[in-house]
């Protein structure tokens, strides 16, 4: 059965539609059967894997609203494993639509159930709020990454967000737990990052990734293109990145990456420079 997994953070632009999809992306590199879920409405996640959202119908709207079963809205991406159930603007329109519907937050967890045994981990990609949207993913889910930006006012609305995920967990989902935080868009160049580590550390412990994403420009251009980072550019730190994470996501259970990935060499250059950033920081 699959492991359920929310990228959930209620600040906007830190890097979450970011982290889904080229996690989501990663793991599937890695031979794992993924499937992705957009539920933000802003569709990010699915114009990003090169969907043209408005064509996206049935959508995730259909199944939240209309119950319409989980298997006729998801399609299989251009990435080998990885599949999504995408969303578009009329999302918008469910988190109004839920406030007095029945079973309101349960809604995304009822529909995966007929789905789960398809795929190894469902990554859940959550708008920019707490609102029943971001509350149906949590609800559904077993773990939640919080993408932390490596940048001013990183820990704003933090602590108050986990203070949310903590009622969610006594109120309604007693499974969920925190698979940890994640620094994006890091930038080593600045002296302000290191004192956003170690506050992130602090505040998450052993729980935050070891794995840092770098700010990477590769990484802000893949989706215009409808592409994750390792088709737009593997060689990238921003591809590198990811691949790393996605490693340490799975060594967290036990599992090894089934696959390396083509540009070992390369590879392992950037994977110098990462650790000489993550030295230089310490
Ligand atoms: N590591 C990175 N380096 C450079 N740019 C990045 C990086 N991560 C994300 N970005 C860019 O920053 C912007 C915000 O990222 P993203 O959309 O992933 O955030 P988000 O948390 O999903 O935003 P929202 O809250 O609106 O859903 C996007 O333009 C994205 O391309
Ligand atoms: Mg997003």
């Amino acid at each position: 059965m699959a492991e359920i997994i929310a990228i959930a953070n209620q600040k906007g632009g830190v890097g979450k539609t970011t982290s889904a999809v080229n996690l989501a992306s990663a793991l599937a590199h890695f031979g794992h059967k993924i499937l992705l879920i957009d539920m933000d409405p802003q569709g990010n996640a699915t114009s990003g894997l090169g969907f043209d959202k408005k064509q996206f119908a049935p959508n995730i709207y259909n199944v939240i609203i209309e119950l319409l079963p989980m298997d006729q809205i998801i399609k299989e991406t251009s990435v080998k494993n990885l599949s999504i159930a995408g969303s578009n603007s009329n999302l918008a329109g469910a988190e109004v639509e839920l406030v007095s519907a029945l079973a309101r937050e349960s809604r995304l967890k009822g529909a995966l159930s007929s789905i789960k045994n398809n795929y190894t981990f469902i990554i859940l990609d959550c708008p920019p709020s707490l609102g029943l949207l971001t509350i149906n993913a949590l609800n559904a889910a077993d773990k939640i990454i919080v993408p932390i930006q490596g940048e001013y006012y990183a820990m704003e609305g933090v602590a108050q967000f986990m203070e949310a995920v903590q009622k969610i967990h006594a109120a309604l989902n007693p499974k969920l737990e925190l698979e940890g935080a994640v620094l994006t868009m890091f930038d080593s160049r600045m002296s302000l990052s290191v004192q956003v580590k170690d506050e992130v550390t602090r505040f998450f412990s052993s729980s935050l990734f070891k794995t840092i994403i770098p700010r990477n420009i590769r990484l802000a251009e893949a989706p215009g293109f409808g592409q994750n980072i390792l088709q737009y550019d593997s060689r990238s730190r921003g591809a590198e990145a990811y691949l790393t994470l996605a490693e340490e996501f799975l060594s967290r259970r036990g599992l090894l990456a089934a696959k390396k990935t083509p540009s070992g060499a390369c590879r392992e250059q950037i994977k110098e420079e990462i650790k000489t950033i993550e030295e230089s920081l310490t």
